[in-house]
C-alpha cells in the first residue's frame, strides 16, 4: 500500500504510544511507526497485553496495528523511511553532577538526536515531544547540523498535554495543539506539514502555533500552572482542618468565579506523575540558571506544599492511631498515582507506604490497575508489605484504611461488610475525599478526610 506520509516516533512510551495511535486511526493515509530501545515494550504494543492501561486503547489499537500503525525496534530504518519523526524519549529529573535532583537529564534526547543525524539520508521534520528546558530545540538544530552533509533539518517544537488515565479522549478533543517552530521559510512549511497532520481531527481554531522557544516554555508553565492550583487547595485543606471549614465548600465556592474556574481544585494526599515534579523542578533550575532566583523560590514553593501535604497525612494518621503504628495492619486503597491508570512513577502512595514502614505497620495493598507497578516501586523498601487484587479481602483484620486513588470502585464498596471484618477501632483515612464520610461514620467508622473536620466515635 502506498501511504501519503511515513511518520516514525522514538519512545514507545505513555506518550509516544497513545499519541500515534491516535495518528494513525484519525489518517490512515498516513504510515506511523513506533521505535523504542526496549525490545519487551515492543513486543508488548504488538501483543494483546500493551504496556500501559488507558481506557479506549485497546480498542483504538486493535483497529489499527498492522493496517498503518507498526511498532519494532529498527530505529535507524525507521529514521531513513520517515519524512516526519517525533521524539518522545524519556527526560527525567537527573540523578547526577550539576543540577541533580532538578535539571532535566537530557542524555537519551541528545543519543536520540545523533542518532537521527547519523542515519538519516533526506530533509526530515523533527518534532520534540518530550517535555524540554526551553532552548532545546537550538542544541538539537547544532547536534543535527554538525555533519555538515547537505541533509536538511527543521526541527518544531509540539509538547503533548494528554493526562493519564484520559489519554485517548484528550488526544481524540484536545484543548489545544501547540506547535512551535522557527519563523524562518522552512520553519513555517515544516509547521505547516505538521498542522496538516492535526487538521485531520482538530479544528483549525484550535491548532495554535507559535515561536518554539514560546512553545518549549509553554509546555512547562502549563504543567507548574496545574501543580500550583493542587499545591494553592492543599496548602488550603490544612488550614481547614484546624479551622472547622470545609475544604469542598471552599473549592467550590471559590471555583465557581469563573475567572478561576472549577477544575484542578480537589484536595488530596497531593500530586504524583511523571511530569508536574519533574517539569517545575526543571523550571525552577533553568530560573536560577538566569539568576532569577525569586521566581526560583515561588515555583519551588510549589513542590514543598505537595511534600508537606503528604507528610502531614501521615503525622494524623500516626496522631489519630494514638501515636503508634507499631504491628498494625494498614490497608491502602489504590497505589496508581491518579485513577484509571496502572502506572505509579510518584505516586503518593509511595513516599506514604515507606513513612507507614518506618512505623513498623504491616501494608496491604490494593489496587485495580497498579500492583505490578507497586511491587516493583516498592521492592527496596524492607517492611511486611502485603498485595491483594481483592478490596475487600485487603482490608479484612486491618485497623486502617488509608484512600491513596481515587478510584470509582471505592466509593461503591460493602463498608458495612468491610467494617465487620476489621479490627476495632477502625480508621478511615480518606486520602481524596471520595467516600461518603457521614455513612462510613454511621457505620462505626472513625474517619479522618482531608480538609474537613474528622467523624470519630471518642
Ligand atoms: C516521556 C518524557 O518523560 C516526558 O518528559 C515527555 O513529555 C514525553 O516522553 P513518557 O512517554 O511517559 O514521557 O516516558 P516513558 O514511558 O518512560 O517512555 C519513554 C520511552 O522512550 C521508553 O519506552 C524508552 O525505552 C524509550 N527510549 C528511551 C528510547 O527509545 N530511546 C532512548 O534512548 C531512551
Ligand atoms: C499532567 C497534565 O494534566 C497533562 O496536561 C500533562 O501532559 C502531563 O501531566 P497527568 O500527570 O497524567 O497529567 O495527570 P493529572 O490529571 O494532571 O494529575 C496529576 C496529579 O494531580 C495526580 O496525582 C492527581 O491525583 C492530582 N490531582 C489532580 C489532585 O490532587 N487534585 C486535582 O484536583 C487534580
Amino acid at each position: 500500500m502506498n501511504f501519503k506520509k511515513t511518520i516514525l516516533c522514538i519512545g514507545a512510551g505513555y506518550v509516544g504510544g497513545p499519541t500515534m495511535a491516535m495518528i494513525a486511526y484519525k489518517c490512515p493515509q498516513y504510515k506511523v511507526t513506533v521505535v523504542d530501545i526496549n525490545p519487551e515494550r515492543i513486543a508488548r504494543w504488538n501483543s494483546d497485553d500493551l504496556p500501559i492501561y488507558e481506557p479506549g486503547l485497546d480498542e483504538i489499537v486493535k483497529t489499527v496495528r498492522g493496517r498503518n500503525l507498526f511498532f519494532n525496534t529498527d530505529i535507524e530504518k525507521g529514521i531513513k523511511e520517515s519524512e516526519i519523526i517525533f521524539v518522545s524519549v524519556n527526560t527525567p529529573t537527573k540523578t547526577y553532577g550539576t543540577g541533580a535532583g532538578m535539571a532535566a537529564d537530557l542524555q537519551y534526547w541528545e543519543k536520540t538526536a545523533r542518532q537521527i543525524r547519523e542515519s538519516a539520508e533526506s530533509h526530515k521534520i523533527v518534532v520534540e515531544k518530550s517535555t524540554l528546558p526551553v532552548k532545546t530545540a537550538l542544541a538539537m538544530e547544532r547536534i543535527l547540523t554538525s555533519m555538515n552533509n547537505g541533509i536538511r533539518f527543521d526541527v518544531l517544537s509540539n509538547p503533548e498535554f494528554l493526562a493519564e488515565g484520559s489519554a485517548v479522549k484528550d488526544l481524540e478533543d484536545p484543548d489545544r495543539i501547540l506547535i512551535g517552530s522557527r519563523e524562518t521559510p522552512e520553519g513555517l512549511k515544516a509547521r505547516d506539514e505538521l498542522v496538516k497532520i492535526y487538521a485531520n481531527w482538530v479544528s483549525e481554531e484550535r491548532i495554535i502555533t507559535s515561536n518554539i522557544w514560546s512553545s518549549e516554555l509553554s509546555k512547562l508553565v502549563s504543567n507548574a500552572f496545574l501543580a500550583q492550583r493542587i499545591s494553592s487547595i492543599n496548602s488550603i485543606s490544612a488550614l481547614c482542618e484546624k479551622t472547622d471549614a470545609d475544604i469542598t465548600e471552599v473549592s467550590r465556592a471559590v471555583g465557581m468565579d469563573s475567572r478561576v474556574g472549577n477544575k484542578f481544585l480537589n484536595a488530596g494526599i497531593g500530586f504524583g506523575g511523571s511530569c508536574f515534579k519533574k517539569d517545575i523542578l526543571n523550571l525552577v533550575y533553568i530560573c536560577r540558571f538566569q539568576g532569577l532566583d525569586e521566581m526560583a523560590d515561588y515555583w519551588e514553593g510549589v513542590v514543598k506544599i505537595n511534600d508537606y501535604q503528604k507528610e502531614r497525612f501521615i503525622l494524623n494518621m500516626l496522631s489519630a492511631m494514638f501515636n503508634t503504628l507499631a504491628g498494625k495492619r494498614i490497608c491502602l486503597f489504590g497505589f496508581a498515582f491518579k485513577a484509571n491508570t496502572g502506572d505509579t512513577r510518584e505516586s503518593p502512595a509511595i513516599l506514604i507506604a515507606g513513612r507507614l514502614v518506618e512505623e513498623k505497620a504491616d501494608l496491604i495493598i490494593t489496587d485495580p490497575q497498579a500492583l505490578k507497578n507497586a511491587m516493583t516501586a516498592l521492592s527496596d523498601i524492607n517492611g511486611q508489605i502485603n498485595y491483594v487484587e481483592d478490596p475487600y479481602d485487603a482490608a479484612a483484620g486491618c485497623d486502617a484504611i488509608a484512600v491513596m486513588t481515587e478510584w470509582d470502585m471505592y466509593a461503591g464498596l460493602d463498608f458495612e461488610k468491610i467494617y465487620k471484618s476489621m479490627t476495632k477501632p477502625a480508621f478511615i483515612f480518606d486520602g481524596r475525599n471520595i467516600l461518603d464520610h457521614e455513612k462510613l461514620f454511621e457505620i462505626g467508622f472513625n474517619v479522618y478526610p482531608i480538609g474537613k473536620p474528622a467523624l470519630t466515635h471518642f
